[in-house]
């Protein structure tokens, strides 16, 4: 028997290449924004001037959302304007999803306002939803629904290419290896790239002929950075790293003694413990133990030195 290739890249109609397509595991995507939203400031100028592509309509959105509804095992997560997260959380429920919650992806370098009338944009949506077929889980524990990455400026092939750490950061926070990640309007494939670079598949379609030509050359070339979140392979304060690089080796950290908790469950373990688990030094682990109860994904039962760690999703069992 003759395995399927890792990725399909198709031009052409996304929606429907994913109704002709069959069912995959999840949808990860970055549709056009809308204009009717935008309406009021410059953004039709700049679109108009600068994309190779339509806005969103309320049709496209709907036919997508059906599309996606019905094609999606499990996580759908849609890109779009704050001020659209509404309209896509309805369309994806009319279409028979669960929906979950609107997520942000912060741009760390995010371009100033430079009238300088009020703040710059400094984030974008992402509205999550989960077929109501199968029951729900994630790998990202009880951490909320942001994401950081710094904004594509360098080597950019896309006008709104995605920054591919942030893929990255979301296909291994929904998905798992081995399963299929479609992205209808796909650019140039940064879901396809972060995906094949996790191991798992990808199936996308782009309209515009540039872009799409461009995404089957990234597919084609060697994967960018192999290098899974999850077990953590740089070792941290490594030499010279790039702006940023110490705020992700941090966020890595955390990523895997989370997962180290998750897999210990209800047993817990002490922080000396995760030590060996999430290959980080005593001092680091303790750091990112401190991070993650900040931000509730972990809980802690004892004192001082017999303190054992859990993660919040497999709290300890308590006795009666
Ligand atoms: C916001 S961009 C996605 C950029 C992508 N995330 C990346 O990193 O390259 C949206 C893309 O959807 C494409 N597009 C618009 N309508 C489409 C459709 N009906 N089917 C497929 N692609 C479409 C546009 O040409 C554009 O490249």
């Amino acid at each position: 028997m003759v395995d399927a290739p890792p990725w399909i890249y198709r031009h052409g109609d996304g929606v429907d290449g994913l109704l002709a397509h069959g069912p995959v595991d999840h949808t990860i995507t970055d549709p056009p924004f809308s204009l009717d939203v935008e309406e009021g400031n410059d953004a039709i100028e700049v679109r108009s001037n600068q994309f190779k592509f339509d806005a969103m309509t309320e049709d496209l959105r709907n036919r997508t959302a059906r599309a996606v509804a019905q094609q999606t095992r499990r996580w759908a997560l849609v890109f779009c304007s704050i001020e659209e997260a509404h309209l896509w959380r309805f369309a994806l429920i009319s279409a028979g999803m669960s929906y979950w919650r609107t997520g942000l992806w912060v741009r760390e370098n995010t371009a100033p306002q430079f009238n300088g009338m009020g703040p710059a944009q400094g984030f974008e949506a992402i509205v999550i939803a989960h077929s109501r077929a199968l029951s729900q889980r994630w790998n990202g524990g009880g951490k909320p629904a942001i994401w950081s990455a710094r904004i594509v400026k360098v080597d950019r092939m896309h006008e709104t290419q995605k920054p591919w750490d942030l893929m990255r950061d979301l296909v291994c926070d929904f998905t798992d290896e081995g399963e299929t990640i479609a992205d209808p309007f796909a650019g140039v494939a940064t879901t396809g790239i972060a995906a094949l670079g996790l191991g798992r598949r990808f199936v996308g379609w782009e309209l515009n002929e540039e872009h799409y030509a461009n995404g089957v050359k990234r597919l084609e070339l060697p994967l960018l950075d192999p290098r899974p979140r999850t077990p953590v392979q740089t070792s941290i304060g490594d030499a010279i790293k790039p702006k940023g690089a110490r705020t992700r080796a941090r966020m890595e950290l955390d990523r895997s003694v989370l997962n180290a908790l998750e897999a210990v469950g209800t047993d817990g373990v002490l922080a000396s413990g995760l030590v060996d688990l999430a290959d980080g030094t005593r001092r680091q682990i303790d750091r990112s133990l401190k991070r993650l109860q900040t931000h509730g994904a972990v809980v802690r039962k004892g004192r001082t030195s017999q303190t054992r760690w859990f993660s919040a999703n497999h709290p300890p069992e308590t006795t009666p």
